[in-house]
């Protein structure tokens, strides 16, 4: 049953004035009674930025020889786990670039066996290291993770071969297939896409929408494109739209959402922090219930830049949790400690 068609999703998503501000008003409403005025923690560690695809848009992109590539030591990952503890973040979130050969899908195989035996199994694990087989995705949950984050980026087959190469490695069913087939093996998974990007529609991101219920998926992880200009979609940076429209497009769509699937857990991403001081304080607000505060060791931040002026990128993991303890305070927001905080869609089908 869908209490709202897809005009009501289009006329939420072009909404000015009164009814933007009572529309974000109602999916706060929502959020507090399916899950309270609370924030979840998933401490942040950029394992690696080799990546073997080339999407137009970002900055790790293969193509990009502008950055130096890393990845993590052993130790340097179980020290983010160990911190991650110490600083009472209840989960970990493991992002990497994609690589699909046997020596780094080992590896991740690995490191989450190891960082769940190292915290006796309290830290929470989720994995976003892209498109992989059954078989691999099948040996990282058998290690422990329990969650994996896919974003679509665009659920418009047409949009989608817009915003990357149209070749093998970039393919639009394989991504929809590797989400069938984490949601099949018992996963907790999430996916998203990028809000404001050139040529997207308020249609397409009513259809975003529609993807997101038809699959049922707990978590969803979207933010506004951030034109990076090491990459081919910068050509069309004048054709995105103004940040204070893009920010309001991200707002719009997190509450819609909010309504739509009231009890999904939603990332209040980084990015909205590149356009907006508050930019994340604001997403909470419009309904997400999530924050990644970032673990990586300094030295790497640099070169993971997704897209530009990521935030927190000379902050240590330290401060970001002072900061962040702050900044939720000052809307009303608790912040919940050593906890996993499993979606409420996951755990209450399961
Ligand atoms: N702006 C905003 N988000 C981006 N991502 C990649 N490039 C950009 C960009 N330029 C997001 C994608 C990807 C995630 C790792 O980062 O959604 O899934
Ligand atoms: Fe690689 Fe992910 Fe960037 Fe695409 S979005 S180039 S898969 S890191
Ligand atoms: Fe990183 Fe505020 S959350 S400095």
């Amino acid at each position: 049953m869908n209490p709202y068609t897809r005009d009501d999703l289009i006329t939420f998503l072009s909404s000015q004035g009164n009814d933007y501000e009572q529309l974000k008003q109602r999916a706060l409403e929502v959020k507090k009674s399916e899950i309270g005025n609370k924030v979840f923690l998933r401490g942040l560690i950029e394992y690696s930025n080799i990546c073997r695809k080339n999407c137009l848009y970002c900055g790790v992109r293969k193509g990009n020889k502008n950055i130096l590539r890393y990845e993590l030591t052993d130790d340097e990952v179980y020290q983010c786990a160990d911190l991650a503890m110490k600083l009472g973040y209840g989960s970990l979130a493991i992002q990497s670039g994609e690589r699909n050969d046997s020596k780094f899908t080992d590896k991740i195989t690995e490191l989450v066996y190891q960082t769940k035996k190292r915290s006796n199994n309290t830290l929470g694990i989720t994995l976003s290291c892209g498109e992989q087989s059954e078989e691999v995705y099948r040996q990282w949950f058998d290690a422990g993770a329990h969650r994996y984050l896919l974003r679509i980026e665009t659920s418009n087959e047409e949009l989608y071969y817009k915003i990357h190469p149209q070749d093998a490695t970039h393919d639009f069913q394989t991504r929809i297939n590797a989400l069938q087939t984490l949601i099949n093996l018992g996963y907790q998974t999430g996916t998203g896409v990028m809000i404001g990007l050139p040529f997207q529609t308020i249609e397409h991101l009513a259809d975003d929408l529609l993807f997101f219920q038809n699959l049922n998926v707990a978590m969803v992880g979207m933010g506004p494109f951030i034109a990076h200009q090491d990459t081919p979609l910068w050509q069309y940076h004048t054709l995105i739209p103004d940040i204070e429209t893009r920010m309001q497009l991200t707002l719009k769509m997190i509450a819609t959402l909010r309504l739509l699937m009231p009890k999904i857990n939603m990332v209040a991403a980084t990015a909205n922090q590149t356009l907006y001081e508050d930019g994340r304080e604001q997403a909470v607000l419009a309904g997400a219930n999530i924050i990644m505060p970032n673990l990586t060791p300094n030295q790497y931040r640099e070169q993971y830049l997704i897209y530009p002026d990521k935030a927190c990128v000379g902050d240590k993991p330290m401060q970001c949790s002072f900061c962040l303890k702050g900044r939720m305070a000052s809307i009303n927001h608790e912040i919940i400690y050593n906890q996993w905080g499993d979606s409420k869609a996951y755990t209450e089908k399961a």
